[in-house]
């Protein structure tokens, strides 16, 4: 059975059903057979690096299966390149740790590395236990904070799947990737309370060829945020809400940061979020650009801001008012975007002076405030606007 179709089956198909076709000659490396404990205490790291390392030395297709139950771990790392390509199927539940040191001074919970074909499914559950790290995040107060860990990073992967899971009360960001070039998160479920600090859904950084489909993103903050050097990202059929809607950015904040291009956005729907769809930068000296963004099909569901460019992005509220971003944002399209605004400025496009926004198309808005009509701004805005206008455009 070739690689496609057993991404194909894991997917879609029973898995177990799945598994055993994968078999001849392959290897499912059962974590409980190998001494994994399910009684939500025991801390199963050990073990679980020793089946994913048994599975990584195999060539062909080997299955890491976690089945039924509730395992605790502690921040781990699977560190490929393996010899073949690993299957990882969580069927149970994975439970964070909640003591201090594992909340506070890592980078991660459970990290994925340099590996090709990597396939994380299963229909099972990633609980980061947040809430007893969340009282430890200073991010509101001090703009270079060091962020709680993500429940799951992804770093450096290539041609790969997430598939199938659902992701509760991280830590930190749900779903870090980074470094990733071809990486499909389909049907990812990620949930956490409105109120849990910078506990963005996925966030994207240095990474292309993204493609996010039907996912329901619950998380509170950002449901996906764009940081430098995202290219070639989907994002189509997610519902978003409560949380800061779909971001770009923030962008310009250091020297030689990678440009943000190709960014599509299909088919979402987004609910009470505080923020639409946003791009959002510094407005510091540091040159890169946005480009070639499209905003297509998208409902807007009692949304503050549901179409935004913020050019004077400040977090903390202590930046530097006077300059101008030097982020050039250039082709962005907002076609057929409808719904109601929590505020009455329901487009606002502010962009900066010395690098006005350039090739900006709004085409069939329909955005209402309270039944009735919105308004919309700008400033240094440059593009057309055609088909229906809700609120009347500023271009
Ligand atoms: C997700 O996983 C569950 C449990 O393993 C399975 O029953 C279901 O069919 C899977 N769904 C998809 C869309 O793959
Ligand atoms: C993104 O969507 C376009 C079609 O709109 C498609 O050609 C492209 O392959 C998709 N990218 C990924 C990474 O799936």
């Amino acid at each position: 059975m070739g690689l496609s179709a057993v991404f194909h089956c894991v997917c879609i198909i029973f898995l177990l059903a799945c598994i055993s076709e994968v078999g001849a000659g392959k290897m499912v490396f059962n974590a409980v057979k190998y001494g994994a404990i399910a009684d939500g205490k025991t801390d199963n790291s050990e073990v679980f690096q020793n089946v994913f390392n048994r599975a990584c030395q195999m060539e062909g297709i080997n299955v890491v299966l976690i089945p039924h139950g509730r395992y605790m771990l502690g921040p781990t790392v699977f560190k490929g390149p393996c010899k073949g390509h690993v299957v990882f199927l969580i069927v149970g539940t994975l439970l964070a740790p909640t003591d201090i040191a594992s909340s506070v001074n890592v980078d991660h919970w459970i990290s994925f590395q340099y590996m090709d074909r990597l396939v994380i499914g299963g229909g099972g559950s990633l609980d980061g236990r947040g809430s007893s790290a969340w009282p430890y995040n200073s991010c509101s107060k001090r703009p270079d904070c060091k962020p709680l860990p993500p429940s799951l990073r992804l770093d450096f992967l290539t041609n790969s799947w997430i598939t199938n899971l659902t992701l509760i009360n991280s830590k930190g960001v749900h779903i870090d990737v980074f470094g990733c070039d071809g990486l499909k998160l389909r049907h990812v479920n990620l949930i956490a309370p409105a109120n849990s600090p910078n506990t963005d859904g996925i966030h994207i950084g240095s990474s292309r060829n993204i493609d996010i489909s039907n996912a329901r993103i619950a998380t509170g903050d950002d449901c996906v945020s764009l940081s430098p050097g995202s290219m070639y990202i989907n994002i189509t059929n997610v519902i978003c809400g409560p949380g800061h809607g779909i971001s770009v950015g923030s962008l310009g904040r250091s020297p030689n940061e990678e440009d943000v291009r190709g960014v599509k956005v299909k088919a979402c729907t987004l609910i009470g979020t505080a923020n639409g769809l946003r791009i959002k930068t510094w407005a510091l000296p540091y040159a890169s650009s946005v480009l070639g963004l499209t905003f297509e099909n998208i409902i807007m569901e009692h949304v503050n801001n549901p179409i935004m460019i913020d050019q004077q992005y400040c977090q903390a509220g202590n930046c530097q008012k006077e300059g101008d971003s030097q982020v050039q944002i250039q082709d962005v399209k907002y076609r057929n975007i409808r719904g109601t605004s929590s505020t009455k400025m329901a487009v606002t496009l502010k962009c900066s002076r010395s690098k006005p926004c350039q090739k900006i198309v709004l085409r069939d808005i329909n955005l209402l405030y309270n039944g009735g009509p919105a308004t919309s701004s700008c400033f240094y805005a440059k593009g057309v606007a055609y088909g229906i206008q809700r609120p009347p455009s500023c271009l």
